[in-house]
């Protein structure tokens, strides 16, 4: 094999002269005044190498005019000045005049060149995935992925955790989701469940005693798929004992200053802000508030009582909420573009705004059925130029539905600065949430969580109202991570189980080895976890989560490149005692 010396971009003026051997992709072909010239690739960059019919072999000079870009070869020549340089090019002075070559692998006409910036189908990138990856900018992304999970690998391994694998072949660990089943051939007619998480491996290796543990863990939750998620996920997941919630913010807080200063050379502020979830709900509408920009959610509804404006009175009779946003900006709106918000808005899910322009005073269709009073609250919580929308919402949904439009209208407005990073804690979670499908209880962390000690009593009675000890973190409105302290008292890990509903052998037979283990030794612990690969996506602003993960699902849950999941034989099936339904055959 024709080995390099030198890496494609490392060569300077200073190897003028010298002869050098390179491998690489052809990413370019040019015939120039009789000329045949070359763009080499490897993972350092670009160099450019002439063929001069009149100076090559003739047998070279025609494989190379034939050769398709994106073959691979070995090159040796020497090193030249450029004719005409290139400043765009790191290498841009120089170029390499051929000698010999190898070919090492001719490559076909391509389904697209991943190097011009073509229209392509995602399906058809994601199943020649490899050309994208020859990218520099898709590279990128995954050394910056590599970098972060370094970092932070380092970071808790220097503050004496340590890393322990866990089984992916196991029993259901519930985090909300469906779990992905494997049947099993040695015991014909049991499954084993894909991890949804470590969850509750990493609470027994409290229990054996570990004090502090880490994995860099693959998660697997069959769920529809959004935006942000995948069947198949990595997280940095942790676990500690003897500890509460103020340490494990610590320690968080202390990994990400570390790692934005390795990776981005950023000095983040810490200690993060934090805010208890009912007042996220009441100011942002959300549980993973994006504080880029302010805009929050004013609720007039108390405001509006005695209005007599008759669509709003009546509204607030009726039980709904009067909420308000106050768009920086807005009062410059035409009549149209207001329209076209009000569509736009209608998609988010509310039905609608009354709006008023905030210019020395209120203007607006709706002004003359506003009171004088009235008018000063709106005045009083904007300023010049705003446009106050006012939302009639339905007091389940409503601060949500708004969230998503005070959202959706800082994009709209451009009020989010891209140079800021905005942790945020959100602590206080409720414990328990109402599945109304199912007309049951269930935990809306996972079930291991230890309820506030305070309220106790609120398990088997006023669930409402019972909070969690439980923390989310959140980075620019996205949610990044989730932890909580945990039960560690079996007769209370059982009272929970039996608040969601389950009875004292359905508890036994799905979580009796936890119930057991808490029995022999379990000390106070807790935990969190960081999802790396949303980490990832928002640190390097990629598209989409699917471009941080090498090798990733689409929304159907299907990786074009591998064709999985596909169907096996029947004869396999046999073997694990499993039969298709006739319509699935
Ligand atoms: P949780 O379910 O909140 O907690 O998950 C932790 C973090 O993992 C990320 N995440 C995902 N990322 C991509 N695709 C998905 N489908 C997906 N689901 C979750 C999110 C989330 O914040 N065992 C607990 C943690 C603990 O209590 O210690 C757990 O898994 O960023």
């Amino acid at each position: 094999m024709l080995k390099r010396t030198i890496n494609c971009a490392d060569i300077t003026e200073k190897e003028i002269g010298s002869s050098v051997a390179i491998n690489g992709w052809i990413q370019r072909k040019r015939n120039l005044g009789g000329l045949l010239f070359l763009d080499i690739r490897d993972r350092s960059g670009i160099v450019q190498i002439v063929l001069n019919p009149d100076t090559v072999n003739k047998v070279l000079f025609k494989k190379f005019q034939t050769l398709k870009t994106e073959s691979v070869v070995g090159i040796k020549g020497a090193v030249k000045k450029r004719e005409t340089e290139n400043p765009n090019l790191k290498t841009g002075k120089i170029e390499i005049e051929i000698e010999t070559a190898e070919i090492f692998s001719e490559a076909e006409d391509l389904p697209f060149n991943p190097f011009v910036g073509q229209d392509v189908d995602e399906i058809v990138r994601l199943r020649y995935r490899y050309l994208d990856l020859r990218k520099p900018e898709v590279r990128n992304i995954f050394e910056l992925r590599a970098k972060i999970v370094q970092s932070i690998r380092n970071y808790l391994i220097q503050n004496d955790f340590i890393d322990i694998e866990t089984p992916i072949l196991t029993k259901s660990t519930p985090e909300g989701a469906r779990d992905f089943i494997v049947p099993s051939r040695l015991n014909k007619g049991k499954f084993y469940a894909l991890p949804q998480s470590p969850q509750l491996f990493k609470q027994i290796l409290m229990v054996g005693g570990f004090e502090k543990y880490f994995q860099i863990a693959r998660c697997f939750r069959d769920e529809d798929l959004r935006q942000d998620r995948q069947p198949e996920f990595t997280q940095i997941d942790i676990e500690m004992s003897f500890v509460d919630q103020e340490d494990i913010m610590l320690l968080t807080e202390g990994i990400y200053k570390k790692m934005f200063k390795d990776v981005l050379d950023t000095d983040i502020v810490t200690p993060f802000p934090r805010i208890k979830y009912a007042e996220a709900m009441l100011r942002y509408g959300s549980d993973k508030p994006d504080t880029r920009f302010a805009m929050e959610i004013k609720d007039l509804t108390g405001f509006f009582k005695e209005s007599k404006f008759n669509l709003i009175k009546s509204s607030i009779e009726k039980g709904q909420k009067i909420l308000a946003l106050f768009v920086p900006g807005g009062a410059t709106l035409s009549r149209k573009e207001i329209d076209t918000l009000k569509e736009e808005v209608k998609e988010q899910g509310a039905a609608g705004f009354l709006e008023f322009k905030i210019n020395d005073g209120i203007s607006s269709s709706y002004a003359k059925y506003l009171s004088e009073t009235e008018k000063e609250i709106l005045l009083k919580n904007g300023k010049d130029n705003d446009i106050a929308l006012l939302f009639i919402v339905n007091k389940e949904n409503g601060f949500e539905i708004v969230g998503k439009i005070r959202l959706f209208l800082a994009k709209k407005f451009n009020l989010i600065s891209k140079e800021k990073w905005n942790f945020i804690w959100i602590t206080d979670f409720p414990f328990f949430s109402f599945n109304k499908e199912e007309n049951r209880y269930e935990t809306k962390h996972h079930p291991f969580t230890m309820p506030n000690p305070e309220e106790l009593d609120k398990i088997d009675g006023d669930k409402d109202n019972l909070h969690a000890l439980a923390y989310d973190l959140a980075l620019n409105g996205n949610e990044i991570g989730g932890g909580s302290i945990r039960i560690h008292n079996p007769v209370l890990q059982k009272r929970v189980f039996n608040a969601i509903g389950l009875t004292e052998q359905e508890a036994e037979d799905k979580f009796g080895f936890l119930l057991k283990a808490l029995k022999l030794g379990a000390p106070p612990h807790g935990g969190i976890a960081f999802g790396l690969d949303r980490l990832v996506w928002i640190i390097s602003d990629a598209k989409s989560l699917r471009d941080v993960i090498a090798f990733p699902k689409t929304t159907a849950g299907i990786s074009p490149l591998t064709d999985a999941p596909n169907r096996v034989k029947k004869e396999q099936l046999d073997e694990l005692g499993v039969q298709l339904k006739k319509q699935d055959n």
